[in-house]
Order: structure tokens, then C-alpha cells, then sequence
């Protein structure tokens, strides 16, 4: 459903120059699964997902989304994904029914399908007892809902959130995350980016770390608690972040073909 090979973003910032957000990553996520993204800030979660969202274009590297390129078939793309962030902007004088169905109308959707995907989703997401309530009168858990409502008014099969908890209370958090473990029953494909480690735990199939735009190591829980002979998650996630700040200080001094890759940098800026 999902694949993503030697995916790279750079960015041009004023004080880091040419600045590498993302690099050379690769992963797949099937269908019925749900791919865990695991990372600090900065460690380039949300530009992955924004490449796969058609919001940003890789530099280099390829994704495909329900066999779809993001670059070249990106309007196919936006049909076949939905993405749930934590700061998705409720309208304050729509009720929570007229921003979802807003949403439907700007996916082309036809009256009649509409309204009948309108009541599966309310159903689905319990939200018919607010269905009448405007924006600004909603609670966080019930704004929450509406977006998770829009991201899926079109159906995709490929739903996309990224920290989609954060700022949540706990309790709210926690219906969220069996929202989404309801959605891979559904046989919905799914990719759930945190910096919180017992959220992958608890919730993801498989994980991928991520760390200085790298997929540091990726696998199940219990591949991994095995590959690195450590049971507490907590402990396997610093020590393969401080194994890799190891390396690259040891890289930075002593290897050549990092010190080249530098200079080219610094021509290209
Ligand atoms: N538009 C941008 N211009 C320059 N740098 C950016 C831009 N967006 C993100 N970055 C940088 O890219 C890196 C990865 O950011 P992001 O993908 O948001 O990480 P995460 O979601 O894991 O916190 C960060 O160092 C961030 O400062
Ligand atoms: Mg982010």
C-alpha cells in the first residue's frame, strides 16, 4: 500500500544551509497494518508524512501510495490517503456534520454517497450525539473526532496521523488509539508517527526509529527487542540514538567519504 525507497528531503534554511530533513529513507506498510514512526522532534516524521500527503515533493527517491507516485500521480494520491494531524483548524461556527461533509464536497463526492458515508462515519466514530454542535463549542476530544471524520469522508484506504495525541488529555488519547486499532480491522493501512515510546508499543505492528532523518533500525517490537538483546523499549530506543550520535562524532573526524560528501555540500550552497 505504502512504499518508500531512498527517500531524501532537503530543505534550504538561512542558517544550516543546505539542510537534510530526511535521508535516503525506506519502509512499506501493507494493508491492515499499522507502521509505527518513532522520533524525537526534529527527526523528520512529519516530512515524511507530508511527502506521502502530496503537501511536499522528495528530493530524491520515490513513494507510492496505493501504487500511485506521489510526484507524478499526486491527485490519485490524495484520493487513496487521508491525513489526521493535532492542529487541524475546526471552524468555529461549523457544526461538526457541515465541516465533514464541507470536506466531502471538496473531494467531488456526489450528494446521495455523500450523505451515506456521512451516517457510516458518525456511526462509526460515535459522533451523532454532537453532530449539531458548532465548532467553537466542541471539546478537544470531539475536535479531534471531526478531524479524524474529515480525513475520512473520502474513504482512503491509507490513513496517515501524525501525532495525532499530542496535546490530547489521556483519556481522549487513549479512544483515539482504539479508533485506529478499529481502523485496522477495517483492513485501513496505517501510519502512526509519536515521540511517545509507549504508544508504539501498545499500538503498532511494526516500528521504524527514526532519528537526524534516518531510519536508525525498523522491525516488530519483539525483532527488535531481539536484535538488540534489550526488553525495555525505553532502553533500546536511547541507546540506538547515542549509539548513532556515537558514530556520526567518529564519521565526522575520521572518514573521508563524509568529509567529502561536505564539500559538496558546500558547493551546492
Ligand atoms: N520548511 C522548512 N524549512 C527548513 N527546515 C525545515 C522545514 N520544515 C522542517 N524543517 C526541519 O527539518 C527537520 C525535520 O523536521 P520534521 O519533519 O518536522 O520533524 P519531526 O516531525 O520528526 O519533528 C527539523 O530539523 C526541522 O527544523
Ligand atoms: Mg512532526
Amino acid at each position: 500500500m505504502i512504499h518508500v525507497q531512498h527517500l531524501t528531503k532537503t530543505y534550504e534554511d538561512l542558517q544550516r544551509g543546505r539542510f537534510v530533513a530526511v535521508d535516503g529513507i525506506s519502509f512499506s506498510v501493507q494493508k491492515g497494518e499499522i507502521f509505527g514512526l518513532l522520533g524525537p522532534n526534529g527527526a523528520g516524521k512529519t516530512t515524511v508524512l507530508r511527502i506521502l500527503s502530496t503537501v511536499l515533493e522528495p528530493t530524491e527517491g520515490i513513494a507510492t501510495v496505493a501504487g500511485y507516485d506521489v510526484v507524478r500521480d499526486s491527485s490519485e494520491v490524495r484520493r487513496h490517503i487521508g491525513f489526521v494531524s493535532n492542529n487541524t483548524a475546526i471552524y468555529d461556527r461549523m457544526t461538526a456534520w457541515e465541516m465533514v461533509e464541507y470536506f466531502g464536497r471538496l473531494h467531488g463526492m456526489k450528494a446521495a454517497r455523500l450523505k451515506g458515508r456521512l451516517d457510516d462515519l458518525f456511526d462509526q466514530l460515535r459522533m451523532n450525539d454532537f453532530r449539531d454542535v458548532p465548532g467553537g463549542k466542541m471539546s478537544t476530544g470531539m475536535k479531534q473526532k471531526v478531524s479524524i471524520a474529515r480525513a475520512m469522508i473520502h474513504d482512503p484506504p491509507v490513513l496517515v496521523f501524525d501525532e495525532a495525541t499530542l496535546g490530547l488529555d489521556v483519556l481522549v488519547a487513549r479512544n483515539l488509539l482504539g479508533v485506529i486499532r478499529s481502523l485496522r480491522e477495517a483492513g485501513k493501512c496505517l501510519i502512526f508517527s509519536t515521540h511517545i515510546m509507549s504508544e508504539v508499543e501498545r499500538l503498532c505492528d511494526r516500528i521504524a526509529i527514526m532519528y537526524c532523518g534516518k531510519i536508525l533500525d525498523s522491525g516488530t517490537l519483539e525483532e527488535l527487542r531481539d536484535r538488540h538483546r534489550e526488553d525495555d523499549f525505553e532502553e533500546l530506543f536511547f541507546g540506538l540514538l547515542s549509539q548513532h550520535e556515537q558514530e556520526m562524532r567518529v564519521g565526522g573526524r575520521i572518514n573521508p567519504a563524509s568529509a567529502a560528501n561536505q564539500a559538496v555540500g558546500e558547493q551546492l550552497v
